[in-house]
């Protein structure tokens, strides 16, 4: 973990109010996993005091000086239309890699990914690094209407991909877990990033598979410090209290309790 001083290389618009921004990072891109966050600082001044949260979205190692990671925001407040107003060229304070990230056992050859408006940004540098590997992915992209899912072009070639909408406009029409129904037999493990009432849903779902069929969720609280000293991000577990933002995100769903 470091916090530096990153490049814009670019920031480009993906979706409405949505937008991709790669950071020049030889060091965090070296080190990253899929699952884990950056905290940006989003203000030239105080205004936001607190640094925000994002996940790792894409990731380009690179030998020496070379390396870059990418984030992907969507604005809800202050801190992400600072990153929207961000040129290349210009400088963001980050600190990073943060937190823990997925795993996938050796053995697994068939990944499960379900995620719905920016819970896809880990997910698909998961999905990148597994198909490189040569598993087999699938991924359920949810989002509201057909203009908001994240665009399919954008993803490896070897993703297989299915949506859900809640609309109705694009593929199903519902929740994104919907669609996992028939991907259970097949999948090894399965990974999830979304809201409560995702994980509640999906918890219900996969009662019965579990331990056979590991599902590992991103418990995205809202944080502060970021590094386990301020205790803003505890969780409730089975194991009793924890971080997320040091000893998750990332959690096995049968340990949250919800
Ligand atoms: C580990 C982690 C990874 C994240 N990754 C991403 C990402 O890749 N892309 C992205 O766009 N956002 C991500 N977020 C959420 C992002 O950090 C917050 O939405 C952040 O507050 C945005 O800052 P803001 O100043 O724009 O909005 P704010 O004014 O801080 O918040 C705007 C609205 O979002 C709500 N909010 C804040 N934090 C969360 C949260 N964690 N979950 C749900 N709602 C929240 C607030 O209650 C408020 O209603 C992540 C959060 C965490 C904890
Ligand atoms: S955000 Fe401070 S302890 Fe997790």
């Amino acid at each position: 973990m470091q916090q530096l001083r990153a490049i814009i290389e670019s920031n480009e618009p993906l979706l409405p109010g949505t937008g991709i921004l790669w950071l020049r990072a030889p060091d965090v891109a070296r080190a990253a996993v899929p699952g884990q966050f950056l905290l940006a600082r989003c203000g030239d001044g105080y205004d936001p005091l607190l640094r925000r949260p994002l996940s790792i979205h894409r990731i380009k190692p690179g030998a020496g000086a070379e390396g870059s990671i990418a984030v992907l925001y969507s604005q809800s407040g202050a801190g992400t239309a600072y990153l929207r107003s961000r040129r290349p060229g210009d400088e963001l304070d980050i600190i990073g890699p943060l937190g823990k990230g997925f795993t996938v056992h050796r053995s697994s050859r068939n990944l499960l990914l379900l995620g719905s408006g920016w819970g896809l940004a880990p997910l698909i540098a998961l999905a990148d690094r597994e198909t490189a590997a040569g598993r087999n992915v699938v991924l359920l992209a949810g989002a509201a209407s057909a203009g908001q899912l994240y665009p399919p072009a954008r993803l490896p070639p070897e993703v297989e991909l299915a949506v859900a909408t809640e609309d109705g406009s694009a593929g199903r029409k519902g929740a994104v877990v919907d669609l996992a129904e028939e991907y259970w037999a097949w999948a090894d493990e399965v990974y999830a990033c979304g809201s409560t009432a995702m994980y509640g849903n999906l918890a219900l779902r996969t009662a019965g598979l579990w331990p056979r069929k590991p599902v590992q969720v991103l418990a995205e609280m809202p944080m502060a410090c970021g590094v386990g000293a301020c205790y803003a991000c505890t969780i409730e577990t089975r194991k009793g209290p924890r971080l997320a933002c040091k000893d998750g995100p990332r959690v096995l769903l049968a340990d949250l309790q919800l």
